[in-house]
């Protein structure tokens, strides 16, 4: 009898301490790899050890993702690339550091309620000179050029919470997240007819572009003159294509009716291209709205700045408009009505599909594939429904993705 338990003894503890070496070498490897996604850089020594111990004790990777979060390179390489490609039309991360991208990064930091992103009186500016300007963004550009300390977006002494209203003068009603900022305005307010800001905004934010959109089942009486009716002369590409996408968007463009983007002119008159600035006309519909107006007379014609959501119903009902927030105004056919930015802010940030982007956009970074497999799209929709439950908080996204992606 003892000299069995003097036999398996031994083994017990070699098979133990085996075990232990491996769960180690598990934990390494999975600390490495969520700081490294969440950051980029890897983890000091003593950031490694505290990691390694937070998934001994909790092998979901919640506690080590929410302690990776915590380097300064979060903020100042992983969000500035995150965001940058949503500021210009081009998609690129290869641009400066702007007013959207840096007020996106302190609503990330602050856990400000993210659907404010479409719809606050919200913006972040940097403590540094020269001093944030409606017509150029020579303050972002300081900012980044100060470098990951002096210029630390982590740090909230150095990237300050402030409102539109207080610092570019911006009316707080007409104020609308990122979709006021100026460099929201210089890439989508530009020329046209400001149906590229609503396009954008539905890629960026509820990650769907127009195409996927289309139904030619709405009601087109908010089409506007410039769609003709019969391109080509044949009015069934009007009525099975153009109606598809203009129908929806025209009823809803009418948000950014006061809108435009504006320049200061040299003193010859000639426009100074670099002082691109947002401009807002309260009652007074720009001329964009109205141009080309001899394409289909009896078209729409935009009188003010009021919208209405065609897409609750139909094919689109499945991007989830919310069935109450506060605010929300619905005739009596359900389709939601309001006027101005802000209001058609909202209700684009209270869709299932704007939480769900946001989740699908961090898994993209953080995963580096999209969701792919089944597992894959249960985890979005859980950490979907999370994140809105949560209060919408965008770290608690990218906490959970890397969690997920932690590897095995
Ligand atoms: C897939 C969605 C979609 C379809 C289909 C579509 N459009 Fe558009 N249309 C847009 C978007 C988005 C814009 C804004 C483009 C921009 O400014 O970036 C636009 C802009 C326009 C403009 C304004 C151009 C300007 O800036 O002056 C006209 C006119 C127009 N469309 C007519 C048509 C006609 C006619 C058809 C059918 C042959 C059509 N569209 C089909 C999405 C669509």
């Amino acid at each position: 009898m003892l000299k069995k338990i003097l036999v398996i003894f031994p083994m017990l503890f070699v098979f133990l301490s085996g075990q232990s070496v491996l769960a180690d070498a598990q934990q390494k490897r999975q600390a490495k790899r969520i700081h490294d996604r969440l950051t980029g850089v890897p983890p000091t020594d003593a950031v490694l050890t505290t990691m390694e111990s937070l998934l001994a004790t909790d092998s979901s990777g919640k506690s080590a993702a929410a302690e990776a979060l915590k380097d300064p390179a979060f903020y100042n390489v992983t969000l500035k690339n995150f965001v940058a490609p949503w500021t210009n039309e081009e998609q690129t991360v290869f641009t400066p550091l702007n007013d959207y991208t840096a007020t996106v990064i302190g609503m990330i930091r602050d856990d400000v309620d993210f659907r404010e992103v479409l719809y606050g009186d919200i913006l972040y500016t940097g403590n540094n000179q020269p001093a944030y300007s409606n017509s150029n963004n020579q303050h972002y550009e300081a900012l980044e050029a100060l470098g990951p300390i002096a210029g630390d977006l982590s740090d909230s002494n150095i990237l300050q919470a402030q409102t539109q209203s207080a610092v570019t003068g911006l009316d707080a009603s007409a104020t609308a997240g990122v979709l006021t900022s100026r460099a929201a305005a210089r890439a989508f307010f530009y020329l046209g007819t400001n149906r590229a800001m609503l396009r954008f905004t539905l890629i960026n934010h509820l990650c769907t572009d127009l195409e996927p959109l289309k139904d030619n089942t709405r009601v087109p009486d908010h089409v506007h003159q410039d769609v003709s009716r019969s391109p080509g002369g044949d009015s069934r590409i009007y009525l099975n294509s153009c109606v598809g996408c203009h129908a929806g968007m025209d009823g809803m463009m009418g948000a950014f009716a006061n809108y435009n983007l504006g320049f200061n002119a040299d003193a010859n008159g000639n426009i100074i291209e670099d002082s691109a600035q947002l401009v807002y006309t309260p009652g007074v519909v720009q001329n964009k709205f109205l141009q080309n107006e001899n394409n289909f007379k009896p078209g729409h014609v935009t009188i003010d700045d009021s919208w209405i959501n065609y897409w609750r119903n139909g094919q689109n009902a499945l991007l989830g408009w919310s069935a109450g927030y506060p605010g929300l105004n619905l005739d009596a056919k359900g389709n939601a009505t309001g006027n101005g930015a802000k209001a058609l802010g909202r209700e684009l940030a209270n869709s299932t599909a704007f939480a769900q982007c946001q989740v699908k956009k961090v898994f993209k970074t953080v995963c580096l594939r999209e969701p792919g497999d089944t597992a894959d799209r249960t985890e979005v929709d859980t950490i979907t429904t999370d994140f809105r439950a949560g209060g919408y908080k965008m770290k608690q996204v990218f906490r959970d993705v890397a969690a997920y992606c932690k590897g095995s």
